[in-house]
């Protein structure tokens, strides 16, 4: 089976997604960075798949209702069952037709059997200097993140420990 490592998914930012700013809401362009990653999770694997981890959405940029927002993703780095996929969003107005990047993240997906445990997915080798430079930095990422989830561990827990209101 042919595995697809990249989609771009593009989406029309309508005035239901306005936040009280009269700009798009920031929810409105996470999910859409959710569904193009999804979209390139099970291209990649030809299985379900779940999010796992989103990690530095720093909006750059204000997107506009009317824009057109394009969503890019890309499979960088597969370990046994997860998936790392590199997103990026540029926005414009299709009346001019320039787009600029405003927004960059990096999303973790696994793949997942029907009772939601984590099976493999195939491996993804780099082969140009580029894609063993984002392979790189996707590792680079998950050691940081190890000390950001150190970080926030007492947090989870003390949630954990809540009792139902
Ligand atoms: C995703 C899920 C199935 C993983 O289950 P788990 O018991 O933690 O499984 P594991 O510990 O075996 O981890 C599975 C993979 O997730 C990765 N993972 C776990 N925590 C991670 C994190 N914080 N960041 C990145 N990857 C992470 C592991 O490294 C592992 O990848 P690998 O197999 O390539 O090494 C489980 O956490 C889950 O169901 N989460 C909810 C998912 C969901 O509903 N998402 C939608 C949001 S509402």
């Amino acid at each position: 089976m042919a595995h697809q490592r990249e989609i771009t998914m593009r989406f029309l930012a309508e005035p239901g997604d306005v936040n009280f700013g009269g700009k798009v809401h920031g929810g409105a362009v996470m999910k859409w960075i959710d569904q193009a990653a999804y979209a390139c999770a099970v291209g990649w694997c030809g299985q379900y798949c779940v999010t796992v981890y989103v990690g530095g959405i720093r909006f750059y940029k204000p997107v506009l209702i009317g824009n057109i927002v394009e969503v890019s993703a890309q499979i960088i780095y597969t370990g046994t069952t997860s998936m790392h996929i590199a997103v990026d969003v540029r926005a414009g107005d299709p009346k001019h037709g320039r787009y600029s990047q405003t927004t960059h993240c990096v999303v973790v997906f696994v793949a997942v059997d029907n009772e939601g445990t984590p099976v493999p997915v195939p491996p993804f080798t780099p082969q140009t200097e580029d894609d063993k430079g984002r392979e790189a930095y996707a590792k680079r990422l998950m050691e940081l993140r190890k000390s950001i989830d150190d970080e926030m561990r007492p947090q989870r827990e003390k949630g954990e420990g809540a009792t139902k209101a």
